[in-house]
């Protein structure tokens, strides 16, 4: 089986078909969700907050994405692999976009890198497209300036900010980027610019009219009963279950009831000397 190129993700907006895209940050759970069927697996820069126990995506470094990224690499069998750049991995110049880039598909099993910003970013676009590296673009919200957009706010209520929003959707499709994600953006104005866009856009907190939806995995599967915001649904509480799984561990190792006899490796030379012992 192949992975999801970018003309396949193209070729579903085209084709009306929604892109299903989730965050993984290891082997294991990019295994599960390509099973599942999901189109695009990201190996966002939440890794920071969901991995890492940080507040913010902004300590994370090129380093922890290329680890993430091969992890997740070798899970996947027929999804599109795409990998954050991280904060300050980009925006110095359009050469350290490139450079980075280069990284993260070289050494982290990439197939396409995201990076965060509009018009901004443009030059670091077309910088990373002209390589040869499809590029994912992220507007919206934009958790690396979260000290400068004042936390975690939806954009493009106003119409400058709506305007705004629009004309950065339009720069990073003209920059190159084959897809764009819309994150905290009201619903109306994400329609308008999915509808004004050749490019799929995928949307987190964005409303139902677009041509994608992407969810922190960890969110979806309700690792965290005290993080809820409102985009969010839980299609599981494994909280709860593993909760319950690992109580059930502790409570059959205190009683004894674990390991079992079928758990258990036996010599028969030594079993009757044991046997005495006890
Ligand atoms: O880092 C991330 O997980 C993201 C998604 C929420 C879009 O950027």
């Amino acid at each position: 089986m192949s992975r999801k190129t970018v003309l396949d993700l193209q070729k579903m907006k085209a084709g009306n078909q929604k892109i299903a895209m989730v965050t993984a940050y290891d082997a294991t759970m990019a295994r599960l969700v390509d099973t599942a069927g999901v189109d695009m697996v990201l190996v966002g820069d939440s890794l920071g907050m969901v991995i890492q126990g940080q507040a913010d995506t902004l300590s994370v470094t090129l380093t922890d994405m290329i680890y993430h990224g091969r992890c997740v690499s070798r899970g996947l069998q027929q999804a599109h692999l795409t990998v954050d750049l991280p904060f300050m991995s980009y925006q110095i110049s359009p050469q350290q976009a490139l450079q980075s880039s280069g990284r993260l598909v070289k050494e982290g099993g990439a197939q396409s890198v995201k990076l965060e910003g509009g018009e901004r970013s443009a030059p670091a676009i077309e910088a990373i497209v002209r390589a040869g590296i499809p590029v994912v673009a992220h507007i919206g919200l934009t958790p690396q300036s979260v000290h400068a957009t004042g936390g975690w706010r939806v954009q493009g209520r106003s119409e400058a900010g709506a305007q705004q929003l629009m004309a950065d959707a339009l720069a990073v499709q003209r920059a190159g980027a084959f897809c764009v994600v819309l994150e905290m953006v009201p619903a109306e104005l994400a329609a308008e610019i999915t509808a004004a866009l050749e490019i799929p856009t995928i949307g987190i907190g964005a409303g139902p009219d677009l041509d994608g939806q992407v969810l922190v995995c960890n969110d979806l599967l309700g690792f965290d009963s005290s993080f809820k915001p409102r985009f969010v649904r839980r299609f599981a509480t494994l909280e709860d279950t593993m909760i319950d799984a690992v109580k059930t561990y502790v409570a059959d190792v205190k009683s004894g009831l674990f390991p079992a006899d079928e758990h258990t490796f036996h010599s028969k030379s030594r079993r009757a000397k044991v046997a005495r012992l006890y």
